[in-house]
């Protein structure tokens, strides 16, 4: 049999037969089929783009009914038990792992741009007190390309790998000051001779000593969280990253983008409105009653559901296990019995099984980050870290992809028929 679809327009009669290649058709395929030579031709309606792929990708695999995730064909498990966020950077950017030296010269290299230029300091204080960390970092991502105009040439490979180590370095680096920033203290330099994450954990957390030194299980546990969290495909943020990136903007802007939408609470936000629900929540007590009042529409379970996974998220197993390990040193986080019973409950329940709701990366990540130290409002920047690495990857991909133009969708306009202006006394 060939691999063809077979479509009879029943508004003519006619017949075509399109390629069925990878499960799909290309919507583009549908343009022939028209009722007349005026016809402009039929689209798909595909509002949120539930069911197009927009792009081939070799980047990041997810089955979404069998809760596997991995990148570049290695288990996002194996990954988090092995590797560093810098050598899943790698991974992610060029496409397996590297060698001894490959690695020591990949990290000495975004080491290297772990500095920020001393106006960022000044942009950042311009901010407001209680400014959302959030939105400082993605302005200040953004005001990154004003400082490296040679960017823009997104076609230089050299340049191109230039400014891929810096995103990567600079990031903890932005996050860092603007958490500095909302708690008043000053702001503080990298130390190089630490470790991606204990550095960044420096960066946070230093005061009066003369060499900051990490929790191994701490700065280990956001290893682990930065790995989890370094790309997921074509999410949100990332499709945003790409539709930015088609018009063949600089990096920085178009991670900015990317970066705000992340910020979203259906999205990156999703782990501080986690924390907001289980602190509104209270006590274990008040849990069956909150679930009521999901299951009537009122509110959501903020943590489960996923428009991929339809089982249980690969990355909150194996968040599970690295929040016993932090909360050993830091103590447990009280709202963590809330979030096991609204779990047990939910796991239970045949308005989340029958819909198939499980929890999600964000329904744990947001325990941790609290038991930590970090405030609600920084839940979202410290996604945002690691994510750098896959959106870097993925508009690298789109880069090279010949198939790929500026991202430009179609709509269907449902205004007014054309009507003629009427002067504003007239109407
Ligand atoms: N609580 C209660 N009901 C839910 C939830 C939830 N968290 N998520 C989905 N539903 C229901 C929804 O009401 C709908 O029910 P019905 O068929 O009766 O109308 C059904 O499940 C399907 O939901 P949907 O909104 O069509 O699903 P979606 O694929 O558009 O949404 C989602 C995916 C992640 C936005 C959604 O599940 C959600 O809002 N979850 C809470 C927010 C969250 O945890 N987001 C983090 C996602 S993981 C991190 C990331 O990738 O950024």
């Amino acid at each position: 049999m060939p691999d063809t679809l077979t479509i009879t327009d029943n508004r003519t009669g006619r017949q075509y037969d399109v390629p069925v290649a990878d499960g799909t058709i290309r919507a583009m395929d549908l343009r022939q089929i028209k009722v007349n030579e005026e016809d402009f031709g039929l689209m798909t309606y595909d509002p949120a783009l539930q069911n197009t792929a927009s792009c081939r990708s070799g980047i990041t695999f997810i089955d979404g009914d069998r809760g596997i995730l991995m990148y570049r064909g290695y288990p996002i498990e194996q990954l988090a038990e092995h590797s560093t966020y810098l050598e899943t950077a790698y991974v992610l950017l060029h496409g397996k792992l590297p060698s001894a030296a490959a690695l020591e010269t990949w990290t000495e290299q975004v080491t290297l741009h772990t500095m920020l230029h001393e106006n960022i300091k000044h942009l950042m204080r311009a901010f407001r007190y209680n400014a959302h960390p959030m939105g400082v970092f993605l302005s200040t991502v953004g005001a990154l390309s004003t400082f490296y105009p040679d960017a823009k040439q997104i076609f230089d490979e050299g340049l191109r790998e230039l400014h891929i180590q810096r995103l990567i370095a600079k990031t903890p680096s932005i996050a860092a000051y603007a958490y500095r920033h909302m708690t008043g203290r000053f702001y503080v330099y990298p130390d190089n001779d630490l470790s991606f994450t204990g550095n960044f954990l420096n960066m946070l957390f230093k005061m009066a000593e003369a060499k900051y030194r990490p929790n191994p299980t701490l700065e280990r546990a956001l290893e682990v969280l930065f790995i989890l969290h370094a790309d997921h495909e074509q999410n949100c943020s990332t499709n945003a990253m790409r539709s930015i990136g088609s018009s063949q903007a600089d990096p920085y802007s178009a991670m900015a983008g990317a970066a705000a939408a992340l910020y979203g609470p259906l999205h990156g936000g999703a782990n501080e409105a986690v924390l907001r629900m289980l602190e509104q929540i209270g006590s274990v007590a008040n849990v069956a009653g909150f679930i009521k009042r999901v299951k009537a529409g009122e509110t959501r379970l903020m943590g489960f559901g996923h428009r991929v996974y339809k089982s249980y998220d690969p990355r909150a197993k194996i968040i599970k296990k690295t929040a016993d390990e932090v909360f050993e040193v830091t103590g447990k986080n009280p709202l963590l019995d809330i979030a096991l019973e609204l779990e047990r409950i939910a796991l239970e329940d045949d308005y989340f099984v029958s819909r198939k709701l499980y929890p999600n990366v964000d329904f744990y990540s947001g325990l941790i980050y609290q038991a930590m130290g970090f405030p609600l409002e920084m839940f979202s920047v410290l996604f945002a870290i690691p994510r750098t690495a896959g959106w870097l990857a993925q508009w690298e991909e789109m880069l090279a992809d010949s198939e790929q133009k500026i991202a430009r969708p179609r709509q269907i306009y449902t205004g007014s028929e054309q009507r003629d202006y009427v002067g504003m006394g007239e109407r």
